[in-house]
Protein backbone atom coordinates (compact mmCIF):
# COMPACT_ATOMS: atom_id res chain seq x y z
CA UNK A 1 0.00 0.00 0.00
CA UNK A 2 1.03 4.07 -0.63
CA UNK A 3 2.31 5.95 2.21
CA UNK A 4 0.50 8.73 2.06
CA UNK A 5 -2.85 6.57 1.65
CA UNK A 6 -2.67 4.54 4.70
CA UNK A 7 -2.21 7.59 6.77
CA UNK A 8 -5.36 9.36 5.23
CA UNK A 9 -7.18 5.85 6.06
CA UNK A 10 -6.25 6.46 9.56
CA UNK A 11 -8.91 8.01 11.94
CA UNK A 12 -6.72 10.79 13.09
CA UNK A 13 -5.55 12.08 9.81
CA UNK A 14 -6.62 12.75 6.28
CA UNK A 15 -5.41 13.39 2.87
CA UNK A 16 -4.01 16.83 3.34
CA UNK A 17 -2.76 16.77 7.13
CA UNK A 18 -0.92 13.40 5.79
CA UNK A 19 0.62 15.40 3.07
CA UNK A 20 1.68 18.28 5.36
CA UNK A 21 2.60 15.40 7.89
CA UNK A 22 4.81 13.64 5.00
CA UNK A 23 6.64 16.79 3.85
CA UNK A 24 7.68 18.46 7.73
CA UNK A 25 9.55 15.31 7.83
CA UNK A 26 7.68 13.81 11.17
CA UNK A 27 7.17 10.17 9.53
CA UNK A 28 9.58 7.23 9.96
CA UNK A 29 9.01 3.97 8.27
CA UNK A 30 11.35 1.51 9.79
CA UNK A 31 13.59 4.47 11.92
CA UNK A 32 13.96 6.17 8.43
CA UNK A 33 11.99 9.70 7.62
CA UNK A 34 9.82 8.81 4.74
CA UNK A 35 8.68 12.49 2.44
CA UNK A 36 7.86 10.57 -0.17
CA UNK A 37 3.78 9.42 0.03
CA UNK A 38 4.15 7.40 -3.08
CA UNK A 39 6.79 5.29 -1.28
CA UNK A 40 5.07 1.44 -0.66
CA UNK A 41 4.73 0.37 2.54
CA UNK A 42 4.81 -3.44 3.40
CA UNK A 43 2.76 -5.40 5.92
CA UNK A 44 5.16 -5.05 8.66
CA UNK A 45 6.86 -1.96 7.63
CA UNK A 46 7.01 0.14 11.07
CA UNK A 47 4.72 3.56 10.55
CA UNK A 48 5.71 5.68 13.27
CA UNK A 49 4.35 9.87 13.56
CA UNK A 50 6.32 11.79 15.96
CA UNK A 51 7.74 8.66 17.66
CA UNK A 52 3.98 7.43 17.68
CA UNK A 53 3.56 3.99 15.69
CA UNK A 54 0.53 3.25 14.06
CA UNK A 55 0.08 0.24 12.31
CA UNK A 56 -3.52 -0.68 13.07
CA UNK A 57 -2.20 -4.20 13.74
CA UNK A 58 0.59 -3.49 16.14
CA UNK A 59 -0.57 -2.82 19.57
CA UNK A 60 0.74 0.09 21.67
CA UNK A 61 2.56 -1.90 24.83
CA UNK A 62 3.28 -0.51 28.00
CA UNK A 63 4.51 -2.40 31.60
CA UNK A 64 5.87 -1.56 34.90
CA UNK A 65 9.08 -3.46 35.32
CA UNK A 66 10.31 -3.65 39.06
CA UNK A 67 13.82 -3.06 37.30
CA UNK A 68 16.91 -4.99 40.15
CA UNK A 69 20.51 -3.83 40.76
CA UNK A 70 23.26 -4.73 38.47
CA UNK A 71 20.66 -4.52 35.07
CA UNK A 72 20.99 -1.68 32.88
CA UNK A 73 18.03 0.71 31.65
CA UNK A 74 19.12 0.51 27.96
CA UNK A 75 17.72 -2.08 25.38
CA UNK A 76 20.95 -3.33 24.37
CA UNK A 77 24.44 -2.97 26.02
CA UNK A 78 27.94 -5.67 25.42
CA UNK A 79 28.44 -6.46 29.28
CA UNK A 80 25.39 -6.43 30.85
CA UNK A 81 22.00 -7.50 31.12
CA UNK A 82 19.80 -5.34 30.20
CA UNK A 83 15.96 -4.46 31.35
CA UNK A 84 15.00 -6.08 27.81
CA UNK A 85 15.99 -9.21 28.86
CA UNK A 86 13.54 -9.12 31.50
CA UNK A 87 10.54 -9.36 29.08
CA UNK A 88 9.10 -12.40 27.87
CA UNK A 89 7.28 -10.32 25.40
CA UNK A 90 7.24 -11.38 21.25
CA UNK A 91 7.10 -7.07 20.84
CA UNK A 92 9.53 -6.22 23.11
CA UNK A 93 12.41 -5.10 20.99
CA UNK A 94 9.97 -2.00 19.91
CA UNK A 95 10.32 -1.12 23.44
CA UNK A 96 11.90 2.25 24.77
CA UNK A 97 12.33 3.20 28.57
CA UNK A 98 10.49 6.17 30.18
CA UNK A 99 12.91 7.57 32.12
CA UNK A 100 16.11 5.77 33.01
CA UNK A 101 17.61 4.66 36.15
CA UNK A 102 21.31 4.03 36.90
CA UNK A 103 22.93 0.12 37.01
CA UNK A 104 22.82 0.33 40.73
CA UNK A 105 19.00 1.41 41.39
CA UNK A 106 16.04 -0.43 41.84
CA UNK A 107 12.68 0.42 41.64
CA UNK A 108 9.88 1.30 38.96
CA UNK A 109 10.75 1.52 35.08
CA UNK A 110 8.24 1.96 32.42
CA UNK A 111 8.53 0.69 29.31
CA UNK A 112 6.28 1.54 26.02
CA UNK A 113 6.30 1.49 22.23
CA UNK A 114 4.08 4.77 22.24
CA UNK A 115 6.67 8.13 22.18
CA UNK A 116 3.55 10.35 22.74
CA UNK A 117 3.14 8.60 25.98
CA UNK A 118 6.63 8.30 27.14
CA UNK A 119 7.63 11.93 26.34
CA UNK A 120 4.73 13.19 29.01
CA UNK A 121 6.49 11.41 31.83
CA UNK A 122 10.01 11.94 30.98
CA UNK A 123 9.74 15.19 29.31
CA UNK A 124 10.48 18.04 31.90
CA UNK A 125 7.73 20.45 30.74
CA UNK A 126 5.04 18.19 32.04
CA UNK A 127 6.72 18.01 35.84
CA UNK A 128 5.45 14.70 36.83
CA UNK A 129 6.71 13.92 40.08
CA UNK A 130 9.08 10.63 40.19
CA UNK A 131 9.59 9.92 44.07
CA UNK A 132 12.63 7.96 45.60
CA UNK A 133 13.85 6.36 48.14
CA UNK A 134 17.41 7.25 49.34
CA UNK A 135 19.53 6.10 52.17
CA UNK A 136 23.48 7.73 52.18
CA UNK A 137 26.79 7.16 53.87
CA UNK A 138 26.53 10.39 55.56
CA UNK A 139 23.81 12.01 58.16
CA UNK A 140 21.50 14.24 55.82
CA UNK A 141 20.83 17.59 57.19
CA UNK A 142 17.83 19.88 57.76
CA UNK A 143 19.69 22.17 55.45
CA UNK A 144 19.43 19.95 52.55
CA UNK A 145 15.26 20.45 52.71
CA UNK A 146 15.98 24.31 51.70
CA UNK A 147 18.73 24.01 49.28
CA UNK A 148 16.61 21.24 47.21
CA UNK A 149 13.97 23.32 47.84
CA UNK A 150 15.52 26.07 46.16
CA UNK A 151 17.10 24.22 43.29
CA UNK A 152 20.64 23.30 42.58
CA UNK A 153 23.03 25.11 39.33
CA UNK A 154 24.20 21.97 37.35
CA UNK A 155 27.06 23.44 35.55
CA UNK A 156 27.02 20.70 32.76
CA UNK A 157 23.40 21.66 31.36
CA UNK A 158 23.73 24.94 32.79
CA UNK A 159 20.42 24.87 34.41
CA UNK A 160 19.00 24.87 38.10
CA UNK A 161 17.36 22.09 39.18
CA UNK A 162 13.42 22.41 39.25
CA UNK A 163 11.82 23.10 43.26
CA UNK A 164 12.47 19.30 44.69
CA UNK A 165 10.99 17.99 47.66
CA UNK A 166 13.38 16.31 50.51
CA UNK A 167 11.09 14.75 53.61
CA UNK A 168 13.98 13.07 56.34
CA UNK A 169 12.75 9.52 57.37
CA UNK A 170 15.83 9.09 59.59
CA UNK A 171 19.01 10.20 59.63
CA UNK A 172 20.55 8.62 57.17
CA UNK A 173 17.54 8.18 54.70
CA UNK A 174 14.86 10.36 53.36
CA UNK A 175 12.29 10.51 49.93
CA UNK A 176 13.27 12.96 47.76
CA UNK A 177 10.28 14.04 44.98
CA UNK A 178 11.75 15.27 41.67
CA UNK A 179 9.67 16.83 38.86
CA UNK A 180 12.55 16.48 36.18
CA UNK A 181 14.86 13.33 35.80
CA UNK A 182 18.58 14.92 34.89
CA UNK A 183 21.03 12.40 34.38
CA UNK A 184 22.90 11.12 37.77
CA UNK A 185 20.21 13.90 39.58
CA UNK A 186 19.82 12.38 43.11
CA UNK A 187 23.52 11.79 43.71
CA UNK A 188 24.49 14.74 41.89
CA UNK A 189 22.37 16.87 44.42
CA UNK A 190 23.12 15.20 47.51
CA UNK A 191 26.57 14.92 45.80
CA UNK A 192 26.68 19.24 46.50
CA UNK A 193 26.63 17.82 50.03
CA UNK A 194 29.32 15.29 49.76
CA UNK A 195 26.71 13.03 50.71
CA UNK A 196 27.36 9.27 48.91
CA UNK A 197 24.38 7.81 48.04
CA UNK A 198 24.47 4.15 48.67
CA UNK A 199 20.82 3.04 48.01
CA UNK A 200 18.76 4.41 45.58
CA UNK A 201 15.28 2.86 44.81
CA UNK A 202 12.46 4.68 42.28
CA UNK A 203 8.90 4.35 43.94
CA UNK A 204 6.43 6.32 41.89
CA UNK A 205 6.35 8.01 38.73
CA UNK A 206 3.57 10.65 38.74
CA UNK A 207 0.43 7.99 39.66
CA UNK A 208 2.10 5.18 39.09
CA UNK A 209 3.59 3.21 42.21
CA UNK A 210 5.54 0.50 42.10
CA UNK A 211 3.25 -2.42 44.17
CA UNK A 212 5.24 -4.31 46.98
CA UNK A 213 3.55 -7.78 44.88
CA UNK A 214 5.65 -6.72 42.02
CA UNK A 215 9.29 -8.56 43.11
CA UNK A 216 12.15 -7.33 41.96
CA UNK A 217 13.20 -8.59 38.03
CA UNK A 218 9.10 -9.29 37.35
CA UNK A 219 7.02 -6.98 35.62
CA UNK A 220 3.55 -6.43 34.26
CA UNK A 221 1.11 -4.87 31.54
CA UNK A 222 -0.29 -1.37 32.46
CA UNK A 223 -4.09 -1.32 32.99
CA UNK A 224 -5.88 0.68 30.55
CA UNK A 225 -6.91 2.86 33.68
CA UNK A 226 -3.42 3.37 34.16
CA UNK A 227 -2.73 4.48 30.85
CA UNK A 228 -4.90 7.01 30.77
CA UNK A 229 -3.65 8.50 33.60
CA UNK A 230 -0.64 9.64 31.82
N1 LIG B 1 19.05 9.85 40.01
C1 LIG B 1 20.21 9.17 40.07
O1 LIG B 1 21.23 9.71 40.48
N2 LIG B 1 20.21 7.88 39.67
C2 LIG B 1 19.10 7.24 39.23
O2 LIG B 1 19.16 6.06 38.90
C3 LIG B 1 17.90 7.97 39.18
C4 LIG B 1 17.90 9.27 39.57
Amino acid sequence: MRLDRFLGNLPDFNRRNSRLLLASGRVRVDGQVVRDGCSEIREFSRIEVDGRILQPGRAALYFMLHKPAGVVSATRHERHRTVLDLLDEPDRQGLHLAGRLDLGTTGLLLLTNDGHWSRRITHPRYKLAKVYYVETAEPIGEEYIETFARGLYFAFEDLVTQPAHLELLGSHSARLTLFEGRYHQVKRMFGYFRNPVLRLHRESMGPLRLESELPPGHYRPLTSEEIQLI
